[in-house]
Parts: structure tokens; sequence; C-alpha cells
């Protein structure tokens, strides 16, 4: 049977030395915590690093054994692993990057070597364990890279990754030394899922400018397949917390802690210690809010837990001696006999235990300073069974995309925490209800099942499109087929597009000029079929690219036409009314002006506006601006916009290359068709092939054309091998 093998670098659960013997208890973190609930069914397994060093292989053995029994593998790292590759190139140098706290990265070689080698160890312990038919689901940022090693040894193997963490803008990613590799390696994978849109748009944005991978509506458009890229925000197991809550053990412990609390109103904040989670930024707030409203000295209470986390590093070992620093001075400052002010705890808590404290706090102040979603505010609202509390949410966690009714903040605008806090504290049972039951709803719907669900659901989509894509894929068989029913033909002839086609895009579309082996293979062609060249280019410049050239030349989309046999002079194939250009020009000519790195083109039947040269991001942003502007005033000029390839394009609609395929193909008699082109207006050209002829379209796009071809070497390859 079918299985999904879940691999994260922590495993659910981690070991802990203790009187000479290890022993097992649960992870920190919100990847162990909410995948926990779902990765037992069926066959599954989850192979990740058992969260300490084992050197000792009769310990190894043992540990294998039962962690077997529980579902799980283990990948065992050693201490230089751990300090270079976790600690190291995971902690100092993405984390930082990817929540935006760039002084905290390290650029480290030897942290790299170590990254690029335990993603390798992993992805040998998956190799071990994986059949054909297993789905693999890649977790988070420390195993960027294993999607691409994995799809290196099974090339037709069912891969997705997830990323629990932020993505950040492209302009922090650029940063890294390594940010190529790290992008490729992800893009292994079929499907990649972030918590929210914002992280999908950084990441499509930061791929198509490092790898040059090109991507549409959510798809990259990769080598040889298709990767879907989604936003998937992962829920709770929101029954378990809604259970716990009303539970004997969780009541029983709530009314043991509240009765040394007394009446006071409680605030629980819950976090790994991290300096993501603006621990210190908080406990500030809450001084001042003390500071401004004497009246609650002595009501309100703070319930601080902090998880220990990665405590060997230096940001985080500085981060647990400032918030040891600030808790002493707050305390000291108001604390009296029967209260204090923060009630501190650096350690975790057993679940029974943590869904108390949600359960008797007041206000659940979860205020990170950038978090990939967040899973501790929805366990709040879940665990709210009678409909009262209040959340108070950073708009810095993804979480708060979803979670629109709870009392949301910017972190760092400490005045505003103060006061949200305050209206909290007196915000009446009925707003309570309102806004906690309309959370609560939602989170019910959208829980932990369900995002795995949606997430497993969407792999088996992408993989039957990618299928439908690859039995369209011009292999050896079809390659063959189309040489031999060419060889055999008396009438040939091949309708080929240029750019994209027979040669690649450059910058400068006036460097695109035919090299000799494009030129050698055209002049073979033309000695043995008709040839035609069926282009976008204007006249001009195709009649010189291939002066001398025994072919026929379709310009401009089908407004002209030079036959071999014409020599020299182009033919009007359709009429030009160009009245229309003026206005249309000048608001093109407003868009140029706006945008560096833009220009027009004109052709007889059309316009061009080009913005292969404009900063990537802005010139998408101003087609779509001039695309809406053009289409408004297409209307009255009964014109055509149509978005090309880094190109917009305004026209006839009655000019296309079908329409000029068609009169050329007239009164003729061809018992071998041939069309390959790469963009949209080739799709013309196919749609009036006849059902026998070969259309092929360039890149894994969706088309009417019968096969799809990976690049332009494989054209020119395809083609070579008719000649020989
Ligand atoms: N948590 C826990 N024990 C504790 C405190 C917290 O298991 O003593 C859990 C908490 O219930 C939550 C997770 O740790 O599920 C924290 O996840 P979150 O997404 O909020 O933050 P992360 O640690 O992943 O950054
Ligand atoms: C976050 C990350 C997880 C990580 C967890 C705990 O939730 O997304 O990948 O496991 O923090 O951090 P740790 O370094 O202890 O594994």
């Amino acid at each position: 049977m079918a299985k999904t093998i879940i691999v994260s670098n922590r495993l659910p659960i981690s070991l802990r030395h203790r009187n000479g013997r290890f022993e097992f208890k649960p992870s920190a973190g919100g990847l162990a915590t909410g995948l926990g609930s779902i990765y037992k069914s069926g066959e599954n397994i989850w192979i990740g690093w058992p969260g300490n060093t084992v050197d000792d292989p009769e310990q190894r053995a043992e540990i294998i054994l039962e962690l077997h029994d529980l579902k799980m593998a283990p990948v065992f790292l050693s201490k230089e692993d751990v300090e270079q590759f976790y600690e190291g190139f995971s902690n100092e140098t993405l984390w930082p990057a990817f929540h935006y706290f760039t002084q905290y990265m390290t650029y480290n070689a030897e942290h790299w070597e170590a990254y690029v080698r335990v993603n390798q160890k992993f992805c040998e312990a998956i190799l071990k364990k994986a059949d054909p038919d297993d789905t693999i689901w890649v977790h988070d940022y420390q195993l960027l890279l294993l999607p691409q090693m994995l799809r290196e040894v099974l090339p037709n193997a069912t891969i997705a990754f997830f990323q629990h963490i932020p993505f950040p803008s492209y302009e922090i990613i650029r940063m890294i030394p390594w940010r190529k590799q790290l992008l490729e390696g992800v893009c292994g994978a079929d499907l990649i899922g972030f918590h929210t849109y914002d992280d999908m748009r950084h990441f499509m944005s930061a791929v198509g400018r490092i790898t040059g991978l090109s991507s549409e509506s959510g798809y990259i458009q990769a080598d040889n397949r298709i990767i879907n890229v989604d936003s998937f925000p992962m829920g709770i197991d929101y029954d378990k917390f809604a259970k716990q809550a009303k539970s004997k053990k969780t009541q029983s412990i709530v009314r043991e802690f509240t009765k040394q609390v007394a009446d006071q109103k409680l605030i629980i904040t819950i976090d790994r210690l991290d300096y993501s989670k603006g621990i210190p930024q908080r406990i500030h707030a809450f001084n001042q809010l003390l500071k401004e409203h004497k009246e609650l000295r002595g009501k309100v209470s703070m319930i601080m837990i902090v998880v220990p986390s990665r405590d060997k590093v230096q940001s985080y070992k500085e981060l647990k001696e400032e918030i040891d620093l600030l808790v002493g001075r707050i305390n000291s400052e108001y604390s009296t006999l029967n209260w204090v002010p923060v009630h501190y705890f650096y350690r975790s808590f057993p679940f029974e235990e943590l869904s108390a404290f949600y359960n008797m706090s007041d206000i659940a102040l979860v205020t990170p300073l950038r978090d990939g979603m967040n899973l501790v505010c929805k366990e709040y609202v879940a665990s709210r069974t009678d409909q009262t509390g209040v959340l108070i949410l950073s708009e810095m966690a993804g979480a708060s995309k979803e979670l629109q009714d709870a009392v949301l903040v910017n972190p760092n605008d400490q005045q505003g925490v103060v006061d949200a806090i305050y209206n909290a504290l007196t915000m009446k049972p009925a707003e309570q209800k309102a806004r906690i039951s309309s959370m609560q709803e939602s989170l019910k719907k959208y829980d932990i099942f369900q995002w795995v669900k949606v997430f497993l659901d969407r792999i088996e989509h992408v993989k039957e499109k990618q299928a439908e894509l690859t039995s369209k894929d011009v292999d050896t068989k079809v390659l063959n087929e189309i040489e031999k029913s060419f060889k055999a033909a008396k009438n040939p002839v091949l309708f080929l597009d240029y750019d994209g086609t027979l040669t690649g895009f450059v910058a400068n579309p006036n460097d695109a000029k035919p090299d000799a082996e494009l030129k050698a293979i055209i002049k073979g062609l033309s000695q043995i079929a008709q040839v035609v060249i069926i282009s976008g280019r204007d006249k001009d410049t195709l009649g010189t690219w291939f002066k001398g050239q025994q072919i026929d030349m379709i310009a401009e989309h089908g407004v002209w036409v030079k036959r071999k046999e014409n020599k020299g002079d182009w033919e009007l194939y359709a009429e030009v009314d160009d009245s229309w250009k003026d206005d249309i020009r000048s608001v093109m000519e407003y868009y140029v002006l706006r945008t560096p790195g833009a220009f027009i083109e004109e052709k007889h039947h059309s316009l061009v506006w080009h913005y292969r040269k404009v900063e990537s991001g802005l010139g998408d942003l101003r087609m779509r601006e001039l695309f809406s502007h053009l289409k408004y005033m297409a209307r009255g000029h009964n014109l055509q916009v149509l978005e090309g390839n880094m190109v917009l394009e305004i026209k006839r609609p009655d000019i296309n290359k079908g329409r000029a395929a068609t009169a050329l193909m007239k009164g003729s008699d061809y018992d071998f068709i041939l069309a390959v082109g790469d963009d949209w207006t080739d799709e013309d050209t196919f749609k009036v092939m006849p059902k026998n002829a070969y259309t092929i379209r360039v890149g894994y796009a969706y088309t009417q054309a019968n096969y799809n071809i990976k690049s332009v070497r494989q054209v020119r390859n395809l083609l070579g091998k008719l000649i020989d």
C-alpha cells in the first residue's frame, strides 16, 4: 500500500539524557505538534533527527527499534552536524534571514557544506524506506535541498515540500550566497506549500529572478515538468483542544491554579525562546500598561511560558539573558506580597497543563515580530469552550490572515499593544463571544485534518497535470515517427515560429539573429521540404536575417507574406488600417516614460509594448495597468489586446498566424505538416492545422498542439534529425 513519508529535521519526540539512559519527550514547535495528530495513519512513517547525539551503536540500535514501533525512523546527526548544520546554517543563516533578522545572519562556508552533507544524509535515509508509489513530504527550512536530491535519484517520485516559516522578499533571499542552490533544491518538489499567499508570492518572485524559471498562475515551468506553488494555512487538531479543555483533568488543574492567583485577570503568553516572537517587546508593553494604569496593579498578571529552544546559538543565549533581566526588573518594581506582575516559566508543560493555562486566561497575547503561522493563538481560541476571552494577535503572524476577529496589533507599536491589552481587559462579554465564536467556526472547519487532505489532494492533482503534459512529450518514439513520416512524404511543409522556437530569448530582440547552426538547419530543410518561417517579427528583419534562403516567410503574425518563388517581394496578406495607432501609441508612451527599460515596437498591424528589460516585478505591475487601460480603449477601436512573453500587443483581431497559415496552404496537397511554436500566437496556427499534422509547443504549457517539447535545443535536434 502506498504510504506517506513525512520528513522533517526534528521528529515529534526528542531524546533526553536521564540517569545515564535516554528517554523520549514530546518535541517543541508548531511543526511537531501540528503534524503529531496525523502521521500515524496507514503505513505512514516519519523520518527525522531524534534531537540528541547518540554515538554508541548499541544505543542507536535500541533507539531504532523503539522508534520503529512508534512509526518513526531516526537520522542520527554527529556533534559536528548539530553545530554546523542545525545551529549553524539552519539557525544562524536561514532562520534569521527568513524572519527578516538580517543582523543575526552569518555566512559560513563550512556551515553550508554541512547543510549539503546533512540533507544528503536525509536523502539516503529516505531512499532506504521509499517505495515507488509513496508520497515523500518534506518539511521546513532545514531541508531545502532535499527535494532535488531525491528527484535526481527518483525522477518519477511524488515529492512535496511545505515551509512552516515565512518566505521573505527577494531582497533578503538574494543576500544568501547559496540562494540559487537553495531555490533549485526546493524546486525538486512537485508541490510547494506555504502558510500564506505573501510567502508564496515572495517565493515565486525569488525563483523567477534567481533561477530564471518562469511561472504562471502558481505553476513554475521547470525543465521537464510543472511545479505547483500554493498557500495552505495550517490548522490545529481543533477537537483535541476543545475536548481537553472540557476534561475533568484540565478542569481540576484550572481550579488548583486559579486558587493561587485569586480573582486576578490573566494574560497568557506561550512561545519557544526566539527573537522572532517579540518577547522583550511584550514585557515592555506590559510594563507600560502598569505604568499608565495604576488601577490595574495587583489586578492583572501575565503568565509567561518560554519553552527552551536552540540555547547554544548566541542570539538565543543573549535573548534569554535579556528576558531574565526584564522579568526581574518588572517584578522587582511592582510586586507586592500577594501579587507578581509576571509569572515566568522557562520550561515546557504537559498538554493538560497547557490546556488549563489557555482555559483560565482572560487574554492571550500573541505578538511575534514575524511568524510563519503561529499555532498558539489557534490553540487558545479552540480551548475557549465558553466562548469568552480575547485574542490579541500580531499582524506579522501568518495566522492573522485568517483570524481577522482577533484584536490585531502591530507588535512594534508599543502604545498600540498597551491600548489593545487595556481594551481587551474591558471588552464586553457579548463582543468577546462574537469574536471567539466566529474564529472557532473557521478553525473547526479548516483543522489539521482538512489541511492534510487539501494538501495531499493537491499533490494528486499536480501529478495528474504533469502526466497529461508528459503524455504529450516528444519522446524518442514520437521523434522516430515524425522522422519516418517526413522521410516518406512527397510534399512536406514545416511552419516554424522564430523567437522562443528556433532561437532563445535575449534582452534585446535585435540580437536574436539566426546563428550558423540555425542557418544550416534551415538551408538543409529547405532543400527537402517547404519551410515557412511564421513569426510576429517585422518583414524587414525577417527579410534580412533569411536573405538568400529558399523559404517562405509570414511576418507580423500574417500581415505580410513572401513566397520563395516571388523573389524579393512581400505581399500584403491583410488590409492594414492603422488609423487607431496614434491614440494607442500615446498611451503606451506614457507607460514607457514611467517604466525604465520598456519600449514600443511598431508593426504594420499592431503596437507592442516590451518589458523584458524592465526590473522584474515592476514590469509585471505596469503591464497589468497598461493591460486594463488598453482593454478599455480596444473596445472603441475593435482591437484585441494580447499578453505574450514579456510583451503586450494590441492588434486587429482578424489578423493572426492561423489565418495566414490557412491561406498559404490553400490549393496545395501536403502529405506531411509540422508546426512548431512557443506562445499564444502559435496557438492560432495549431488550431487551423489538419488532424494529421504534427503540432508541437515548446515548453510545458497548456496547448492545442498535439505535443510539447522541452526547449529550443530540442527543436533544433528534431529538425536536424529530419535532414540527416
Ligand atoms: N507547546 C508545547 N509545550 C509547551 C508550550 C508550547 O508543546 O510547553 C506547543 C504549543 O502547543 C504549540 C507549539 O508548541 O503547538 C508552538 O507552535 P507555534 O506554531 O506557535 O510556534 P513555533 O514554536 O512553531 O515557532
Ligand atoms: C519551528 C520550526 C520547526 C522547528 C521548531 C522547533 O516550529 O518551523 O521546524 O522544529 O520551530 O525548533 P527546533 O530548532 O527546536 O527544532
